[in-house]
């Protein structure tokens, strides 16, 4: 049984989301808090609906019906840049990085895409002053030493191997100093040495104070790191709870972990 969990004191706040494609109800009526600085994963099977989700929190999708409320602020209806400016960030499954564009370059354009002036003024912006192009530099190179992307600023990020590409992704969406981050699939790809890296540094995140809310196949990723755990099927919320509570849902087992070596 899914135990409630206290609404009072959560940072996000997901109610009653849905989303339709044509006919197929992707997700159904999906609703749960998370609070501040803990690490929240929602996992499912493909197609289970965890992308739409994400899309519909970050405001990339309109929902069909419901509502996402950061700290009492509706974010439902904002544009994606809206709701990075609120502190919510996320990354892709899919990497969305500029082969051609250097290591630095690709985390500027993540820093401007932060706040009121919007993607468009926030390319402009790259080309502003030296000055200032220099400052934006200096602010990102703590988060490139921390991922070890320090020697690697000026490479083109289609030479970077996949982890480190990875890497550049969660810098881009650390620049913005958010208070919470949406990650989606981050381990996908990557070796168990890397996963092991990224482990740790989510954890740091979150012990940074930042709040995160991971999509990710990798159970045992999600089983170390996790604080409270989300399960859909088919678009619906079918359990939430402790890693140890998931882990003996029936349901669960029988519907996805059953599929799983874990
Ligand atoms: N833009 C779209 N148009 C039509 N159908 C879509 C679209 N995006 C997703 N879907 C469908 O909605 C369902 C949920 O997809 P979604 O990408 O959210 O799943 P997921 O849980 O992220 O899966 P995966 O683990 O494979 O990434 C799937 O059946 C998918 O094919
Ligand atoms: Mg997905």
């Amino acid at each position: 049984m899914t135990k409630p969990l206290n609404t009072f004191n959560s940072l996000l706040q997901i109610q009653k989301l849905d989303k339709f494609f044509g006919g197929l109800h992707a997700v159904n009526s999906v609703s749960f808090d998370v609070k501040p600085g803990i690490i929240k994963a929602v996992i499912g099977p493909n197609g289970a609906g965890k992308t739409t989700l994400f899309n519909m929190i970050a405001g990339y999708y309109t929902p069909g019906g419901g509502q996402v409320f950061f700290k009492d602020v509706l974010l439902t209806g904002m544009q994606p840049f809206q709701v990075a400016g609120k502190g919510v960030f996320r990354t892709f499954q899919n990497l969305k990085l500029s082969h051609r564009l250097s290591v630095m370059d690709n985390i500027l354009l993540g820093r401007h895409t932060r706040g009121q002036a919007g993607f468009l003024a926030g390319m402009l912006a790259l080309k502003k002053s030296r000055r200032e192009e220099k400052e934006a530099e200096e602010a990102v190179l703590p988060i490139l030493e921390w991922l070890n992307l320090l020697d690697l600023k000026d490479t083109e990020v289609g030479n970077l191997s996949f982890g480190n590409q990875r890497a550049v992704e969660l810098a881009r969406a650390l620049v913005s100093d958010p208070a919470m981050l949406l990650l989606d699939e981050p381990a996908a790809g990557l070796n168990m040495h890397e996963t092991e890296e990224l482990s740790q540094r989510i954890q740091e995140i979150r012990d940074q104070g930042r709040t995160i809310l991971l999509v990710e196949h990798d159970m045992s990723l999600v089983m170390e790191i996790s604080d409270e755990i989300v399960v859909l099927n088919f678009g619906q919320k079918i359990a939430e709870g402790k890693p140890k509570e998931i882990q003996e849902n029936e349901e669960v087992i029988r519907i996805y972990l059953g599929g799983e070596d874990a």
